[in-house]
């Protein structure tokens, strides 16, 4: 159902429902386009949203195409609700002069949870036990059951050192694990420079014991882990990915997990989402999440009201706070 357009209020069009007070904050404001819904929106819906629109909220699902944004001669501003905007066609929103504004720092720590969440439940076999737990066929504490890897002392890799890497890498202090770290820029530990230690990629998939990804997802990053290197990781390794599915070749991972040449993976986000490889779902050495890296209610509240900020500053005339363009 579409609003007509005669509000004096700016028009917004929000892609999907975000959190109840984000909703508040945006209903006070502007006039919604359509009523959000708690569904990916059609090609079509997409297109009406964006025609009618000053201002949209997309997420990291949303492919906001060329097409869409020559589609939009009111808008003038897209505000991604993700961190990473690989989503958006950043050449197309620079011609048609449209900024796009992302939400840094406050899914940081969500996300950073997460992965040592994925790290943990794939050492220790946390799923398998949940399962077995609830089954009912349990017989009880025995020795040999369901023996996992330690974690502690460790040594963790990571790949891309920015605000999720390093949140990642400070985590990594409670657990006495020394981190190889592989980025365009070498940065520094808060716990000494022997804490933290900045190496060629080959190096960190070779020594690490854990290795986490957490690049964005760019046309040098995908397929960035693919056969060659994995089959650079240790045999008793494991790969962990919270950043973006392409990063990993997914058909890749699926056969060194079959033929067990690394020892397992946590996967939070896939090649093709929402499709998951076929043929993960029955390893029993991968635990795999539906994107939740930053799914805690406070981190999505927090990312709505940056979308709420950037948007008022850019149809207030105000620089936005969190722009992103190519050369980012
Ligand atoms: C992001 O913001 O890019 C995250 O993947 C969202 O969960």
């Amino acid at each position: 159902m579409l609003t007509p357009v005669t509000s004096s209020r700016p028009f917004l069009y929000l892609t999907r429902l975000l959190p109840e007070p984000v909703l508040a904050a945006l209903r006070a404001e502007y006039a919604f386009v359509s009523e959000p819904l708690d569904r990916a929106p059609t090609t079509d819906e997409c297109l009406r949203g964006f025609a009618q629109a000053d201002a949209v909220i997309c997420t990291l699902a949303d492919p906001v195409t060329g097409e869409l944004l020559a589609a939009a001669p009111r808008l003038k501003i897209v505000a991604n609700y993700a961190v990473g905007y690989n989503n958006i066609d950043l050449a197309a929103a620079a011609r048609h002069g449209i900024i796009v504004t992302n939400t840094p720092d406050v899914l940081t720590d969500a996300t950073a949870d997460l992965t040592w969440a994925l790290m943990l439940a794939v050492a220790r076999r946390v799923i398998e036990g949940d399962r077995w737990a609830r089954s009912g066929t349990w017989p009880g504490w025995a020795p040999t059951q369901l023996l996992g890897t330690d974690v502690t002392g460790k040594t963790l890799g990571i790949i891309g050192m920015g605000r999720i890497g390093q949140a990642v890498a400070l985590r990594a202090q409670g657990f006495r694990m020394p981190v190889l770290y592989s980025s365009r820029r070498p940065c520094s530990s808060p716990f000494g420079s022997a804490t933290w230690m900045h190496r060629p990629l080959e190096e960190v998939l070779t020594q690490a014991d854990f290795i986490s990804l957490h690049v964005p997802l760019s046309d040098t990053t995908r397929h960035l882990i693919g056969a060659r290197e994995l089959a650079m990781m240790k045999p008793t390794a494991f790969l962990l990915n919270t950043s973006r599915g392409p990063v990993i070749d997914e058909a890749a991972l699926l056969a060194a997990l079959r033929q067990q040449t690394i020892a397992g993976a946590g996967l939070d986000v896939y090649e093709r989402e929402p499709l998951i490889a076929q043929g993960l779902e029955a390893l029993p050495n991968v635990v795999l999440l539906p994107h939740l890296g930053s799914a805690t209610q406070q981190a999505r509240i927090k990312m709505g009201m940056l979308c709420v900020e950037n948007i008022a500053a850019v149809l207030g005339g105000r620089p936005p706070l969190n722009p992103v363009s190519l050369k980012d």
